[in-house]
């Protein structure tokens, strides 16, 4: 079975048929790659400074623009530099809303647009800080200080590499096969300390037993070496000028090899999903029999 599914037509220009939009939502739901090979934010030609080495500021591999602050993190650019990257994020910003709007309308009105970020850093060879920041390891999307208290995290990628060069990715096993697996390795969940994490600071809100137990699946799939050398994955290569929409808190990925690619995240509230069983709070909840969104 195919974990790609690459929808008929051109969502980039129109909204997709009802019968495209059932198919493109349910293959999304269930943990596909919703994958459009010819889609790609056009660059314009001014834009090439995006390619120089020098644009990255600090210790951070993203540069991401905060669409509430109106604010660009991570970036040594100034002046009219540092408003033609705000400009190009803002616009693949709209970009990614306009194409989740042409595929998946029912999300619109409860969408959260998040950030948006630019990954300008080669990922292999680079040496990552600690294996819970080791994104070649599989893994499914969970940040320690940024639970997102039961909403689904979905992130539309493009491929920009100047030298047509892919972003290689390998997907895992299931969300409810990973699961079953690494809940077992993952510590009961303290309301006390969640509030603690909050108190100081520590996390942006305050943390759910499900982002406890997101975060703890996270962890132990990145901490077990023999896990990642065995688990049966299946590699993609995405060719530069391609996009592809994903439930990273539910799709085990590993990112190996790529350059230059924007990323959008957006939030969404696990009760309007049209398939709410594969939803990982479901899952979660069902191997561990009792609710998770609250304290
Ligand atoms: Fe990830």
């Amino acid at each position: 079975m195919s974990l790609l599914y690459v929808p008929e037509g051109t969502p980039t220009k129109q909204a997709l048929d009802s019968s495209e939009q059932a198919k493109s939502i349910f293959a999304l739901e269930h943990g596909k790659i919703v994958y459009l090979p010819e889609e790609s934010l056009s660059l314009h030609t001014e834009e090439a400074f995006l390619f120089s080495p020098q644009i990255k500021a600090g210790k951070a591999k993203n540069i991401s623009y905060s669409p509430h602050a109106g604010k660009i993190k991570h970036t040594a650019l100034t002046g009219v530099e540092l408003n033609s990257l705000t400009l190009l994020l803002q616009r693949y910003a709209d970009y990614a809303s306009s194409l989740i709007a042409n595929l998946f309308p029912l999300y619109v009105p409860h969408l959260t647009r998040g950030r948006t970020s630019f990954r300008p850093i080669e990922i292999a060879g680079r040496i990552p800080a600690s294996y819970k920041k080791d994104d070649t390891r599989v893994h499914v999307d969970a940040f320690p200080a940024s639970p997102t208290q039961g909403q689904r995290i979905l992130r539309v990628f493009c491929n920009i590499n100047p030298d047509k060069r892919p972003r290689v990715w390998e997907v895992g096993e299931s969300f409810e096969q990973v699961a079953t697996q690494f809940l077992p390795k993952v510590a009961s969940y303290s309301s006390f300390q969640a509030q603690m994490l909050k108190i100081f600071k520590l996390t942006h809100s305050y943390r759910t037993a499900y982002d406890h137990y997101m975060l703890g699946l996270h962890d132990a799939m990145k901490k077990d070496v023999g896990y990642q050398t065995s688990v049966k994955k299946k590699q993609f290569d995405f060719p530069a000028g391609s996009t592809w929409i994903v439930y990273t808190d539910q799709v085990s990925h590993a990112a190996l090899k790529g350059q230059h690619l924007l990323e959008q995240t957006f939030y969404l509230p696990p009760q309007i999903m049209l398939h709410a069983a594969q939803t990982p709070l479901y899952v979660l909840e069902k191997l561990l029999g009792r609710h998770l969104l609250v304290s």
